[in-house]
């Protein structure tokens, strides 16, 4: 059986875990917030009409923050359309995703919804059909406490207390020519730019992400992080990235290696931005934001959105069904945003209720989990201290997409203050079991205290509601400690977590 080994040492640590690596999302479209977070009717709806079996899985998945409303959503969203009385509600058009909003959920229900879930919302504001003005506007309505026109309008409509929102994203995808107000990087850079320099007038006391590119495959991408930095870099604080992998062609293999693309997606945003730095004789350092990231089949009939004269509401939209195969990957690219902790600042898997989701719901009946729910809710569970530099020597595998890559891949994290440590990692070989041995003589006496696989001898495998037990992860017995080397079989196309404490 193929060995991989690693080393771990307290004294190579690359920066402490972020809580908001943890962060989903939440948009306006198909069913996410329509019978997914939303649901007044259903047998277990609070009584601000948000379904509890959908809370409690967020609340069990730990989740930093909620991005809201979009997406391509917000690029045609008046944000005041969702406030107020329910019955005086505007339904509108919803170019983005061909479908009706009736805005019955708006941004006080949002901000309700993430104080019941134990969860910090991550608010966009439309930079596609709108501007400074309006980004201010909302701004003014849900921190400034009360005594102007829109602080004032947020306590008439209920909330006395400012929503006091910190993390705000200056619009979404605008390099993407799908995107409603689509516009070049120097166009959208000096409108971000000063967005963010007013709304800072409001509230200095803000993390602003500029809009970086919607894929690393984008023809623009590179040049279009430099020249939004190059206007915007003293004004914002982090450039977001997005990124959507999927199996091609069976091509298992190119698609369990996915993380080398997101690990090199960062390196060059990262790149891109001490470039901008250097030459712009900046101080600061750029950080980044990647809030959108998941598998998506977006070639499957259910990401294609209505046509012609149908506009429904809350239509069946991305409802991808997640096997094992997707969350060996999910838990991978995971192993990618805590392995560059030190660059990346927040992370927001997309998204959170039946769009790409963790979460399922039928409507008027159950909530579930996809395959994907469970490596994200035990990384963010356990996932805590600092980041160690793993040092990986594994057997590499040909890909189609990737070239050789290594077999195995793996992040851990140590808490100092209990020399807990966790190690999260991924068998990526199609057929064949792996070794894992790592030399963890540097950490002192440990025990495994959990080890889980989540694993099937059909990678195939889906999640449904009747299925649950089959695809979580299971104990794995073969892990041990002897006189500080790790030992584990990994059977292929496999994620991992193993803790060990003193
Ligand atoms: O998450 C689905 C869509 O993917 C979002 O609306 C958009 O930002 C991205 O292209």
């Amino acid at each position: 059986m193929p060995v991989a080994h690693l080393t771990l040492d307290p004294a190579f640590s690359v920066g402490p875990v972020r809580r908001n690596t943890f962060g989903t999302f939440v948009e306006h479209l198909g069913r996410c917030v329509y019978t997914g977070i939303y649901e007044p009717d259903h047998p277990t709806a609070t009584a601000d009409g948000f379904r509890g079996d959908v809370l409690a899985l967020t609340r069990e998945l730990e989740v930093s923050t909620v991005r809201y409303p979009g997406g391509n959503f917000v690029s045609g969203y008046r944000w005041e359309d969702g406030t107020g009385p329910r019955a005086q509600r505007p339904r509108r058009l919803d170019l983005a995703w061909h479908s009706t909003e009736t805005n019955e959920v708006g941004v006080d229900e949002f901000v309700t919804w993430c104080r019941e879930a134990g969860t910090e919302p991550m608010m966009a504001v439309n930079l596609g059909t709108r501007g400074a003005q309006e980004a201010l506007d909302l701004l003014e309505y849900c921190n400034v406490p009360s005594g102007t026109h829109y602080s004032d309008l947020r306590r008439a409509n209920g909330a006395q207390a400012p929503h006091d929102i910190k993390f705000w994203c200056l619009g979404n995808e605008m390099d993407g020519p799908w995107q409603i107000g689509h516009k070049t990087a120097r166009e959208y850079g000096r409108l971000a730019a000063e967005t963010a320099r007013a709304m800072r007038m409001i509230d200095e006391d803000l993390t602003l992400v500029a809009c970086g590119s919607s894929s690393s495959s984008m023809p623009t991408f590179g040049t279009w992080e430099r020249e939004v930095l190059e206007e915007a870099y003293e004004h914002v604080d982090l450039i977001s990235a997005h990124a959507y992998y999927a199996e091609h062609d069976g091509d298992l293999a190119s698609f369990l290696a996915s993380a080398v693309d997101m690990d090199h997606f960062i390196e060059s945003v990262s790149a891109t931005a001490d470039a901008v730095r250097a030459a712009g004789k900046h101080t600061k350092k750029i950080g980044i934001s990647f809030d959108e990231w998941n598998v998506w089949y977006q070639h499957r009939a259910e990401s294609r959105p209505p046509s012609g004269q149908d506009w429904p509401v809350a239509p069946v939209l991305l409802q991808d069904k997640y096997n094992v195969a997707d969350a060996v990957v999910v838990g991978n690219l995971l192993i990618s945003l805590l392995r560059h902790t030190e660059r990346v600042h927040a992370a927001s898997l997309a998204q959170l209720v039946n769009v790409i989701a963790p979460i399922m719901t039928e409507p008027g009946g159950r909530a579930w989990k996809q395959t994907i729910f469970h490596p994200f809710a035990l990384t963010s569970a356990h996932a805590a201290g600092q980041v160690l530099d793993v040092a990986v020597r594994a057997p590499q595998t040909q890909t189609a997409k990737f070239g050789d890559v290594p077999l195995l891949d793996a992040v851990a994290t140590r808490e100092e203050e209990t020399g807990a440590l966790s190690v999260f990692v991924v068998n990526r070989s199609v057929t064949e079991p792996l070794t894992l041995e790592a030399d963890v003589r540097a950490l002192g006496e440990l025990q495994v205290v959990e080890a889980v696989t989540l694993a099937n001898p059909d990678p195939y495998l889906a999640a449904t509601p009747d299925n649950q037990d089959q695809v979580a992860p299971q104990p794995n017995s073969t892990a041990t400690v002897t006189e500080g080397r790790l030992a584990a079989q990994l059977p292929p196309v496999s994620w991992t977590m193993l803790r060990l404490a003193p």
